[in-house]
């Protein structure tokens, strides 16, 4: 893809091609098969997960092969997978807008959706991670607003989140983002919007690529992890915002300059950010996967015509790793996929 197919201004647009997608018969089938499952992700996590491990055999194979396609993908160039008509559970009830995660526990009683991120993450050989500051460590986690969270910078807010890699100042940060659409009235224009690292470098001279390379930038942690009670994280250090090739370390309008250049180099990062987004509406079964080394995103706003339905836009995610041996010192002892903090 090249940056010509990004947007500007507030045009509601599809932006991502379309890589994948299952036709009605494989979904159904699929879906079938993941419903197989007999037990809960947020309840026993690890035979969960074996069951899932099982069913490899009986995806569509089409999408086997599909899946097979991604190791040899420059993801530097094309840091993002869009499948549609994915499986998903259907009429799962509006959840509690005071606890959406504790009504997800009381009424979401299938689990296709988690099944098919779990798969997709095996397949793929990375495997998701929990942490035990966010939702006390569940895997599978929502994108889903929370009233006492409305106006913070995470995952439960009702408005827009800005630009930022995900767990950007976190000792474990993950190396996939992996969205499953669940519900999202389009009366709403709510967008999920990708910048690629690459086209953020590009637009940069090399004194500003120097700039951002020096250790003059604060992010404080993220509003997730420091309300959770499980495990105190102290306060956030001073970082880079560009570190190796292309990796990008940034939360807009959070991480701050600490000398004015760096102050300088923070807005004219956060200009060419919004001139090279893509912008994608992700529907119910539209299922996202960024990497967050080579891209950011952001949750945007352009128009909201039913503030009920916007209370109940429902993504489920996790975020995976390549390899889980340089995270294992951090995780809770007897576990491969908790991290303590
Ligand atoms: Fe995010």
């Amino acid at each position: 893809m090249t940056a010509s197919g990004a947007v500007s201004g507030s045009a509601p647009v599809d932006s991502l091609p379309v890589d994948f997608e299952f036709t009605d018969a494989e979904r159904e089938e699929l879906a079938a098969t993941l419903a197989a499952v007999s037990v809960s992700p947020y309840r026993l996590y690890e035979a969960f997960m074996f069951q899932v491990a099982t069913l490899i055999d009986r995806v569509p194979p089409r999408f086997s092969e599909f899946v097979a396609t991604l190791a040899d993908r420059d993801r530097r160039r094309q840091p993002w997978i869009l499948a549609r008509n994915a499986p998903i559970d259907r009429d799962v009830p509006v959840f509690d807008h005071d606890e959406p995660v504790r009504s997800k526990y009381e009424t979401k009683t299938t689990f296709i959706a988690e099944a098919f991120l779990a798969l997709f993450g095996i397949m793929r050989g990375t495997p998701a991670i929990g942490y035990i500051n966010v939702n006390d460590g569940d895997v599978f986690q929502d994108i889903y607003p929370k009233r006492a969270l409305a106006a913070s910078q995470s995952q439960k807010a009702l408005n827009e989140i800005y630009f930022h890699k995900d767990l950007a100042n976190h000792f474990v940060r993950p190396d996939h983002v992996y969205m499953l659409g669940m519900r999202n009235d389009p009366i709403n224009e709510v967008y999920t919007t990708l910048v690629r690292n690459i086209d953020i470098l590009e637009a940069l001279d090399e004194p500003e690529k120097k700039l951002l390379r020096r250790s003059d930038f604060y992010t404080p942690f993220d509003d997730l992890t420091v309300s959770s009670r499980n495990c105190k994280l102290g306060d956030a250090c001073t970082h880079p915002i560009l570190s190796g090739d292309t990796d990008i370390r940034f939360f807009e309008k959070r991480t701050m300059g600490l000398t004015p250049a760096a102050e300088r180099v923070v807005t004219r990062l956060c200009e060419i950010l919004h001139r090279v987004k893509f912008r994608q509406f992700i529907a119910p079964g539209d299922f996202v996967c960024v990497c967050n080394n080579y891209a950011v995103h952001a949750k945007e706003v352009v128009a909201v015509h039913d503030e009920e339905s916007l209370r109940t836009r429902w993504i489920i995610k996790t975020v995976n790793v390549d390899d889980l041996e340089p995270h294992q010192q951090y995780m809770i002892a007897g576990t491969h996929h908790l991290v303590n903090g």
